[in-house]
């Protein structure tokens, strides 16, 4: 349920960055313990997860350049958030859990660094200033639910390698990690909540963007293309994240549900995520009952 909620201000979200940048600077590279007890068991229970991790944070340097294209208007808050805290700390996730990948005896990661096709035609209709608002408003919900997603599988790995005794990596990589990413969540869930608050959006955006929404929602990493999907679909599995497709899809819609669908029966659980879960899981499934790898 709902709470009502406080207006948000632009110098909250600027206040918040500021803390962001203050108290979480990037987790160096040799900040890290990288003794692993059993590498063969950890590779066993996480290491799809860990490459899948490693991948997607390492596409941050995709998402700066998506970003530009989509938002060349972008202001100076968004511009201190991304330059000097998203994009640092992120870029430092990646090389680290990159690392951490080779150390348990797997390929380091390939990142997907080409822009989408439908990025590049909502960029190039972004020079005006109504569509470049829409897109701001997707920006925000796509960076709210990725978040939100990375959130959760660190919170769950965490756990599962303390379970392990695994504790130097559970401490020294996973942990900081996932302490840094709710730091992002709440940028976006309170930017995405001031443009509707103030109504930047005219009826007509708002539609176009819950139409450009439902057809182009991507679970975190995916980038839209079948190799991805089927590689999110095995972790899905392993995050056990298959036994309950609805709630983790809740947990991941509900900046938007609130938002983008506020108000309309049964939008509590967008379908388009649960869909989009659905299509990874079968698509892995599908081939891992033909033999093949993922991916
Ligand atoms: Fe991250
Ligand atoms: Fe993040």
């Amino acid at each position: 349920m709902d709470v009502p909620r406080q207006p948000v201000t632009q110098r909250q979200i600027a206040e918040h960055v500021q803390r962001l940048a203050e108290l979480h600077p990037p987790i160096p590279l040799d900040s890290v313990d990288r003794t692993v007890h059993d590498p063969a068991r950890v590779a066993a229970r996480f290491g799809y997860i860990i490459d899948y991790l490693a991948r997607v944070e390492l596409e941050v340097d995709r998402n700066v350049v998506e970003l530009l294209r989509l938002l060349p208007d972008v202001d100076e808050t968004n511009k201190t958030f991304y330059a000097d805290v998203w994009y640092p700390q992120e870029i430092q996730h990646g090389l680290i859990l990159d690392r951490l990948q080779t150390d348990l005896g797997r390929p380091a990661a390939e990142p997907h660094l080409d822009v989408a096709v439908s990025i590049r035609v909502l960029g190039a209709l972004a020079h005006l200033a109504p569509i470049q608002e829409v897109a701001r408003l997707l920006y925000l919900l796509t960076g709210a639910s990725t978040e939100r997603q990375a959130v959760l599988a660190y919170n769950q790995l965490h756990g599962g390698l303390q379970e392990m005794g695994e504790t130097a990596i559970a401490t020294t990589i996973i942990r900081p990690i996932k302490q840094q990413e709710p730091g992002h969540f709440a940028f976006y869930q309170m930017s995405a909540t001031a443009m509707l608050q103030d109504k930047v959006l005219r009826p007509w955006q708002l539609f176009l963007a819950r139409v450009l929404r439902e057809r182009t929602y991507n679970v975190v990493g995916t980038n839209g293309l079948p190799r991805y999907k089927t590689a999110m679909g095995r972790v899905a599995i392993d995050l056990g994240i298959d036994a309950d497709v609805a709630s983790y899809a809740r947990e991941i819609g509900r900046v938007e549900s609130r938002l983008l669908w506020a108000g309309r029966q049964g939008m509590e659980c967008p379908p388009y995520i649960v869909a989009a879960l659905r299509e990874s899981i079968e698509s892995y499934r599908e081939r891992a009952a033909r033999g093949l790898q993922a991916a």
